[in-house]
């Protein structure tokens, strides 16, 4: 169920549960959250729509991004994976996408979610699957390495994330 307080001025806000968010960043130890609202807010360091987290410089950080769930997602993936930074995305599960295929398909790891996640701390159950999606920073969209970024994505480790 979509509520309305997961949709302000007509882009679903898909706060990522805290959760899950503790889990991960007991694991990763994030340091930048580059596309919140100060409320959602998931690290000290942050960027919200009106900074616009997409034109700053994100390297050296641990990312964690929960980036807008609109047409735009493939800009903020892109991002993750040319980022000389550790970025680790949650992601709505879109595997027939070309974001998917184009970004995600390379990443260093993916962990699709068991059972559905309520976004916004309980307020509805997300209509759609997610994926954890890990870029540890040494990916280059180049023609070099193209023949190896598809032999990661055949050896990509699957490993499921446990949420509910
Ligand atoms: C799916 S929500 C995730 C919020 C939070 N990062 C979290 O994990 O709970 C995406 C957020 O990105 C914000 N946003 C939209 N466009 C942005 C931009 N260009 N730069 C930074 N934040 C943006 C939205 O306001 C929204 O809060």
């Amino acid at each position: 169920m979509i509520t309305s307080g997961m949709k302000t001025s007509n882009t679903y806000e898909w706060a990522t549960p805290q959760q899950l968010f503790d889990e991960l960043d007991k694991e990763f130890n994030f340091t930048l959250d580059p596309c919140c609202t100060k409320d959602n807010a998931k690290c000290r360091i942050y960027y919200t729509k009106e900074q616009d987290g997409l034109s700053h410089n994100w390297n050296g950080h641990r990312v964690f991004m929960n980036s807008p769930y609109g047409r735009h997602i493939s800009n903020w993936l892109c991002k993750a994976f040319e980022a000389k930074a550790m970025v680790v995305c949650l992601v709505p599960a879109r595997t027939d996408t070309r974001w998917w295929h184009d970004y995600c398909m390379k990443a260093n790891e993916i962990r699709f979610v068991k059972g559905r996640l309520y976004f916004n701390d309980g307020e509805g159950r997300a209509p759609f699957p997610s994926a954890v999606i890990i870029f540890k920073g040494k990916m280059r969209c180049t023609k070099e390495t193209q023949n190896k970024l598809v032999v990661n994505s055949m050896i990509v480790n699957r490993k499921p994330v446990n949420v509910q």
